[in-house]
């Protein structure tokens, strides 16, 4: 019998890995780190914050399947270009489900990009999100906006919090805003 892979990093993976573009594979390495900290922060369960620092690495994996030329454009994207680019969650998954992942793992890779109140990708609502996504969802954010991207330069820790807070309730969960707030005030 295949034992249900985990978190564990296989060569396959790291194949994987090695060919996203460079900016994508700092990004998730940045998000697992930082999700591995905040997991740590909210007292986690020891599984559970290791599946949150993996999920963090592997989040973005399905931009392997999007042309290089969106991934890595300087400038917005055109509509068809996003609509593409938005894809990058379910080839994420269907990747990661060849390689067997746990499903804690696949949804989380899949939903990643959902609001609370429904606008996300797939228009998934609150309490139909799981928690992973819904903190990979922040911790993704901000990231992103703490560093420089093609189209816009990064924002300060400080103004990047209030961006994110201003979306609270609507784009995030609530409560764990409120904690995410506290964990950076006390990091940095
Ligand atoms: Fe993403």
């Amino acid at each position: 019998m295949i034992k249900e892979r985990s978190t564990f990093v296989t060569n396959e993976l790291v194949e994987l890995l090695r060919q996203l573009d460079h900016d994508t594979f700092l990004h998730g390495m940045r998000v697992g780190e930082l999700s591995y900290k905040f997991s740590r922060y909210l007292d986690l369960t020891l599984r559970q914050t290791n599946q949150l620092h993996f999920i963090g690495y592997v989040h973005d994996i399905g931009k392997l399947k999007i042309p290089n030329s969106i991934v890595t454009k300087r400038g917005p994207l055109t509509d068809f270009e996003w609509n593409l680019m938005k894809n990058h969650t379910i080839y994420g998954h269907d990747l990661l489900k060849n390689l067997s992942y746990h499903n804690d793992i696949l949804n989380a890779v899949r939903y990643h990009h959902e609001n609370i109140d429904g606008t996300g990708y797939e228009g998934l609502y609150s309490n139909e999100i799981d928690f992973n996504s819904k903190i990979i969802r922040i911790v993704d954010s901000f990231d992103a906006l703490t560093h420089d991207r093609s189209y816009r330069k990064k924002c300060s820790i400080e103004i990047s919090l209030k961006k994110i807070q201003k979306l609270s309730g609507t784009v995030y969960d609530q409560d764990l805003i409120k904690e995410f707030t506290k964990f950076i005030c006390k990091l940095y």
